[in-house]
């Protein structure tokens, strides 16, 4: 539904001023406990289930986290989504790239699921498990200010992107000249959001094609003066009700009507449609100078 920008920011305005305290940046990466039995309900706020092959270049990220301690072993798995940007490599957020703590006996796999947009294919030829050793993010990345939140991931054995693209593509990164340059385009999104309990029922891609560029000034202000990530842009949905990315989007791209990919899912708000949401900047030069470097200096 569309409505007129200026009231739909209005009233929006008039919420962020009554509860000017309880938004926090976060990142919009979800985690759970094997062990905990738990429905995790976000995923792309307001958009729409994709289509077998909409979305050809988007994955599944789930990191798998063990931790042996003395009472046994602490599974814990995040979701993340991220894009394929060449044969050898997907590109996702920083945050989803975990490290783990050299004092405790901790291992961290990575499973790629493309080729569907049904988050349990575990068909191989558009699968790839990775271990940590593969998985790299920007060396200034930081945790607190979440400057720098670009990450990447090499496959290996590569994809096959000959087999059929209709459900396995890439999409190349090409630094783009500046995000302002797409200020008066609608940008897309798609995610893997949401994972079911239990692991069994499939999860779905979803999308939304209504976020806009928002200039810095403009979403500092929507988030009270916070402080955002300088490598990173705004973007929002105008109409109501606001669709947006939400946990478990954290790495997944942002494109433009020409399917260039300009920004990568980094953070929002609780609830996640409340504020604009944040995207590292692929304009970035310390950005997507490092995307460049590292893919091609390899493993
Ligand atoms: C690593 O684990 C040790 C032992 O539990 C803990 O004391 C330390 O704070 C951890 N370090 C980090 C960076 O999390
Ligand atoms: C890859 O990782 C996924 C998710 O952790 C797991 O379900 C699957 O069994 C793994 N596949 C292989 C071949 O190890
Ligand atoms: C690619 O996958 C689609 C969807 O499963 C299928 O309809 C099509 O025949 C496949 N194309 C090739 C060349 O295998
Ligand atoms: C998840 O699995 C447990 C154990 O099999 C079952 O008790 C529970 O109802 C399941 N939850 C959902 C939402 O399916
Ligand atoms: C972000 O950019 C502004 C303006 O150039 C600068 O004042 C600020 O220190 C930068 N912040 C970080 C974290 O680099
Ligand atoms: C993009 O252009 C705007 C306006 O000219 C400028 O303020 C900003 O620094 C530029 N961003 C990058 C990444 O070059």
């Amino acid at each position: 539904m569309e409505c007129p920008t200026k009231v739909c920011l209005a009233s929006v305005m008039i919420i962020l001023i009554h509860t000017v305290m309880t938004y926090d940046i976060q990142t919009i990466m979800e985690i759970r406990q094997i062990a905990n039995d738990e429905t995790w309900q976000s995923r792309i706020i307001n958009g729409y289930p994709a289509t077998e092959g909409q979305f050809p270049y988007v994955c599944q990220l789930l990191i798998d986290k063990t931790t042996i301690v003395e009472m046994g072993i602490i599974r814990e798995i995040s979701l993340c989504t991220c894009s394929i940007i060449s044969a050898k490599w997907v590109l996702t957020a920083g945050h989803c790239i975990m490290k783990t703590n050299a004092s405790l006996e901790e291992t961290v796999e990575y499973s790629i699921q493309c080729g569907s947009i049904y988050a349990d294919n575990q068909d191989p030829d558009f699968t790839r498990n990775v271990s940590e050793s593969n998985a790299f993010r920007h060396p200034n990345y930081n945790e607190n200010t979440l400057e720098n939140d670009v990450g990447l991931i090499y496959i290996s054995p590569a994809f096959d992107l000959e087999l059929n693209s209709s459900l396995l593509t890439s999409i190349p990164i090409n630094c783009p000249p500046n995000i302002t340059d797409f200020e008066s385009d609608y940008l897309t999104v798609a995610g893997f959001g949401n994972i079911y309990t239990n692991d069994t029922l499939p999860t779905q891609l979803y999308w939304t094609d209504e976020l806009e560029y928002m200039n810095k000034l403009d979403c500092e202000n929507d988030w009270q003066f916070q402080a955002l990530p300088n490598s990173s842009f705004c973007a929002w949905d105008y109409t109501t009700p606001a669709s947006s990315i939400c946990n478990g989007d954290s790495g997944c791209p942002i494109i433009t009507p020409d399917i260039i990919q300009v920004g990568i899912g980094s953070y929002g708000a609780n609830p996640c449609n409340a504020l604009p949401q944040g995207f590292t900047d692929l304009a970035n030069e310390d950005v997507c100078h490092w995307i460049l470097k590292r893919t091609k200096k390899g493993h």
